[in-house]
């Protein structure tokens, strides 16, 4: 006698479960579940483009053998713009240098050059060494060829 309600409670149950899980379904879009929400907060809402190349005017790209002449304009301007914070080899102002190739991207470092202030503020990774350093590292008005060159001495270091 008591039974029969009981399993009248239980169907009940399991079918508003089912229209539940079917009206959870209808508005989100299948693969796009609770787990692409957590993505975005780990990652800013970037791209993974913009995860490993940083933002700013540069795109990924393969800078190929080492070009001497090139390196050694960077060298010169490093010396002028970036040698008052930089180091190769331990902490200054800002961040050693030495490794930097090994750790970043080379369109990262162009876009870290020619666009850090967006990157300190945007950018989880240059976030974090913002946080670290408490200096914001300033525009110093290189062009996108003057950057590369920078670059290509960074990279002979
Ligand atoms: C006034 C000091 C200052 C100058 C000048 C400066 N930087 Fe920086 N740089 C920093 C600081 C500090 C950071 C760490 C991020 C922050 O706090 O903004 C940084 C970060 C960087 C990073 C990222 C390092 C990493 O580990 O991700 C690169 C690459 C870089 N600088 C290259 C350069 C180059 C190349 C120049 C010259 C064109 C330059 N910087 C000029 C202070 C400076």
């Amino acid at each position: 006698m008591n039974t029969k309600p009981t399993l009248l409670l239980l169907m009940l149950t399991a079918s508003l479960l089912l229209l539940a899980a079917c009206g959870g379904g209808s508005d989100t879009a299948p693969g796009q579940d609770a787990s692409g929400g957590a993505a975005q907060t780990e990652t800013a809402g970037l791209s993974a483009e913009e995860l490993e190349h940083g933002i700013g005017p540069i795109d990924a790209f393969d800078p190929g053998p080492i070009d001497a002449a090139l390196a050694e304009n960077g060298a010169e301007l490093f010396r002028m713009k970036c040698s008052s914070c930089h180091k190769m080899d331990g902490r200054y102002v800002g961040p050693a240098l030495g490794n930097i190739t090994e750790e970043r991207s080379p369109a990262y470092i162009m876009n870290m050059i020619l666009n850090p202030q967006e990157m300190i503020t945007t950018h989880p990774e240059a976030k974090k060494k913002f946080a670290e350093f408490m200096t914001p590292m300033p525009n110093q008005s290189l062009s996108e060829d003057d950057a590369r060159a920078v670059l290509e001495f960074l990279r002979q270091q």
